[in-house]
């Protein structure tokens, strides 16, 4: 990974200012504020244990699959790290004119995501509330710190995927969830996460005009050691790899509606007057690509083998194409 000229840096924070400004009011002209405590369903709400002598929660409190349990706790605990995220993207970027107002306006955003999901968990039941307060008190202890200190067109990068990232796997959070409820709240969360990716990969967009190479390497960089930003929370490990077995987020849907999209949008493999550098860098995307595309494969197979040994033993683990299988069928069947 190579760090850029801070020159580069410093002369691209000034010169994108303008496209900051332009984003951000176009920003605000697409988007529709909506107030997370119209997608609780707080009727059901039941006071717990503790201070107010209420029930403890059990687990068959919860309508939710552990699986559904599983990502939407690692979707929470993913939003919940906001003040390291906005620490970090401050510092990378600068609060000065139209940046500063984009970081607020955008920190003001997420701060929904999390508010409506504990919102949602706690009077739906959901998951346990204990486990939910120890894990976060140990995962905002730890934070989040970028890989990419004080770097802003790596850190730009970097977030172009990661917000559609965030996107898709709400997203399919809410499908498998079987809860129309937390599926509308969560497609209203994805929504957001879409609009910020515009934003991030518009305002990349302008860096590679200004300055290619340099933007081709941050690029390169990101898509090579991506990471969600949830990685290394804990339980991480065992979360995640039951979320890319379920078909929540793996690494198909990482390339095919992630990765492949920014690129495309950024015309990446047809950009002209590279210098060496920025077409090594290009080169090491590609290489890296077409390594991913065949570890999708084996993954896949993988899995699939995976589940059929589960089925074999009379097991019926909940996959999200075959739920959305099934809900296709069943719409075929009513109409
Ligand atoms: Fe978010
Ligand atoms: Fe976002």
């Amino acid at each position: 990974m190579a760090s850029i000229d801070p020159k580069i840096q410093s002369r691209l924070i000034r010169d994108l200012e303008p496209v900051v400004a332009k984003e951000l009011n176009r920003h605000i002209a697409t988007t529709r504020d909506w107030y997370p405590h119209e997608y609780v369903p707080w009727s059901e709400g039941r006071t717990f244990a503790g201070p107010l002598n209420g029930d403890a929660w059990e687990a068959k409190d919860s309508r939710l699959t552990p699986i559904a349990q599983d990502s939407l706790v690692l979707n929470l605990m993913t939003e919940d790290n906001l003040p390291s995220y906005h620490t970090e993207i401050a510092i990378s970027m600068g609060r000065d004119g139209a940046w500063g107002n984009w970081i607020g306006r955008w920190t003001a955003e997420e701060g929904r995501h999390s508010i409506v999901l504990r919102d949602y968990l706690m009077a739906t039941r959901g998951v346990d509330p204990d486990e939910l307060e120890d894990l976060r008190m140990a995962h905002m202890q730890v934070g989040y710190q970028t890989p990419y200190d004080n770097d802003m067109l790596h850190t730009v990068a970097y977030v172009s995927f990661q917000e559609l990232a965030t996107r898709i796997s709400h997203r399919n959070t809410g499908k498998i969830s079987q809860d129309p409820i937390a599926e509308q709240m969560l497609a209203r969360v994805a929504l957001d996460e879409n609009l910020h990716m515009l934003f991030y990969r518009n305002l990349l967009g302008a860096a590679i005009e200004m300055e290619p190479n340099a933007a081709m390497r941050a690029i390169t960089d990101v898509v090579t050691n991506f990471q969600m930003p949830g990685a290394g929370m804990p339980g991480w490990g065992r979360k995640s790899v039951g979320i890319a077995l379920a078909g929540i987020y793996d690494l198909q849907l990482h390339l095919e509606d992630v990765v492949n999209p920014v690129l495309r949008a950024w015309n990446v493999f047809e950009l002209e007057g590279l210098n060496s550098d920025g077409e090594q860098a290009r080169l090491e995307l590609a290489a890296f690509l077409e390594k991913a595309a065949e570890d999708v494969i084996r993954f896949n197979d993988k899995r699939d083998a995976h589940f059929e040994r589960l089925e074999a033993r009379g097991q019926s683990p909940i996959r999200l194409k075959t739920l959305l299988d099934r809900k296709s069928e069943g719409a075929e069947l009513n109409s």
